[in-house]
């Protein structure tokens, strides 16, 4: 079996998904998983892009242990050195420097010749070298580059002092024949090509991600970068889980693994989900919530006969088990504490305080509560470090359907006065949200809202997620609560104290830079 490494890039690829802005918190209850997981690296993130991608890297560097930390740099010096300042105290500080390869980036995004590209690329491989053990260079567009031209680039990368080489599919155009030919060609061309690990990121514009991914394994690559989720820019990157599956249930055909703790990724699917505000589609594979689901009745009766006939990935292989009852409301906080610990808290006492009163207050409400519900509960206080800002006292709304609903909403300011007010809607939500509006002064403008239970059952947890246009952002934000308009009412507010965050953040940054 060959040892695939996993580069995980969801808090820097994936975070870069539409709509999606992770906190601090978020980011390292996210890089926490990953490393239970067991991705060998974790992209976390690109220091030069601004302070909080910075601060955020350095936390995830300091703070993980048993993944390599790497993050993204231009070819640029000071890039280079401003990552070297966030990663230097990690296990394994590792960075990834990346320039534009094909002839329509040389030519119209970095005005530059082949030459000079080169030297570029060169000279940024030689300074990270002399900071960083381990350099990863990554030639963006490189399915669009020029073969003979992309070896001599990757050559000369690994003579100035690369370890790894990706090879990306930037725009998601390749396909798995041409990707497999382009890593043959590196193999048979470049002739230091055996002192490094080629690496494979692909996007999935043309929904052919993964297939590449795993076409670029069988042809070379020893690494995979890809995001839990298949969250990224555009219609995504890999599907993490999707690889890690695939290899694992075809290690006949690929024989290749990636020697992750599978039974992990449920979990971390659902994390990734409910931090990005991105839902997982029914359909998804592997961790959708139908893909175990046999819905004909042919397909029943065969898997009553035997599960095989049906089924080739178990669902207890990803983590995906019935949720029973696990505590109620005699439950200690000893057993409680462990139930926890389990499920991979890792905060401090006040905050299992919080998750404590949450899950007695929630054993008033419900019948049994469910390790799902713990898991909701628990992701909810532990990422809802949002200082200084609203806070939802009470809401009270009168509907009957032949009146009109009105909302009354009792709320913290951010200055810790309280505000009472009240407003009508069209429906409850509407009226809790023109509520919402006056006490923040808006104009807030609701794009999106999706709701969904976290369990099924008349007495479920709601989960709500909201995106809102506010202050000139576009945030998303999620509210848990067992009352639908009390969820709808915090997923508004946390989207709106997103706001404020990252207005802060944009107003505190002094060199923001896009790629
Ligand atoms: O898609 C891409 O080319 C990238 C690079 C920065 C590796 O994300
Ligand atoms: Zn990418």
């Amino acid at each position: 079996m060959r040892k695939i490494n996993v580069f995980d890039t969801t808090l820097r690829d994936g975070e870069q998904s539409a709509g999606v802005s992770l906190n601090l918190e978020e980011k390292l209850e996210i890089a926490r998983q990953l490393e239970r997981l067991g991705v060998d690296i974790m992209e976390a993130g690109f220091p030069a892009s601004s302070k909080g991608d910075f601060q955020s890297v350095q936390q995830i560097a300091r703070t993980i242990k048993n993944s390599s930390i790497t993050g993204l740099a231009r070819a640029v010096q000071s890039d280079i050195d401003t990552a070297w300042e966030a990663l230097k105290d990690s296990a394994e500080p590792r960075l990834h420097v990346f320039i534009a390869s094909s002839p329509i980036h040389m030519q119209y995004k970095l005005n530059m010749t082949p030459d000079q590209l080169v030297e570029r690329a060169v000279q940024s491989v030689k300074h990270a070298a002399s900071k960083f053990p381990h350099v990863q260079f990554s030639a963006e567009d490189a399915s669009r580059a020029e073969l003979p031209f992309l070896a001599r680039l990757v050559e000369e990368t690994i003579q100035a002092g690369a370890t790894v080489i990706n090879l990306p599919d930037t725009v998601g155009f390749t396909t798995p024949h041409e990707i497999g030919k382009m890593f043959a060609y590196m193999k048979e061309h470049v002739p230091s090509i055996d002192k490094v690990v080629l690496s494979t990121h692909n996007h999935n514009d043309l929904g052919m991600a993964v297939a590449n991914s795993l076409a670029a394994i069988q042809n070379g690559a020893g690494q995979v970068e890809c995001t839990v989720n298949g969250i990224g820019e555009r219609a995504g990157n890999a599907a993490l889980e999707e690889i890690a599956v695939a290899l694992n249930i075809r290690k006949d055909y690929y024989k290749a693994d990636t020697g992750l703790t599978l039974k992990e990724i449920k979990r971390t699917s659902s994390l990734v989900s409910k931090l990005a505000n991105m839902p997982v589609p029914g359909n998804k594979a592997v961790v959708g919530a139908n893909a175990f689901a046999h819905e004909s009745g042919i397909h029943q009766d065969g898997m009553l006969k035997n599960k095989e006939t049906y089924e080739i990935i178990t669902p207890e292989l990803v983590g995906v088990h019935e949720s029973s009852m696990v505590l109620g409301k005699h439950s200690g906080r000893h057993a409680f504490k462990e139930k926890l610990t389990e499920l991979g808290f890792a905060g401090d006492a006040t905050q299992f305080q919080q998750i404590f009163d949450a899950f007695k207050d929630l054993c008033d409400k419900k019948k049994e509560v469910t390790e799902d519900d713990l898991f909701a509960l628990m992701t909810e206080t532990m990422t809802d470090a949002i200082q200084e800002s609203y806070e939802l006292q009470t809401v009270q709304v009168n509907y009957g359907t032949n009146n009109i609903p009105t909302a009354t909403v009792t709320m913290k300011l951010p200055s810790g006065e309280m505000a009472q007010e009240a407003a009508t809607g069209s429906g409850s939500v509407e009226a809790i949200y023109n509520t919402l509006e006056r006490i923040i002064e808006g104009p807030v403008s609701l794009e999106d809202y999706r709701i969904q239970s976290v369990n099924g059952g008349g007495d479920a947890l709601a989960e709500v997620y909201v995106q809102v246009k506010y202050a000139g952002f576009e945030s998303s934000g999620r509210g848990t609560a067992h009352d639908v308009l009390e969820a709808s009412a915090k997923a508004y507010i946390n989207a709106v104290n997103r706001t404020l965050i990252r207005k802060a953040y944009e107003q505190e940054q002094t060199n923001k830079v896009n790629i």
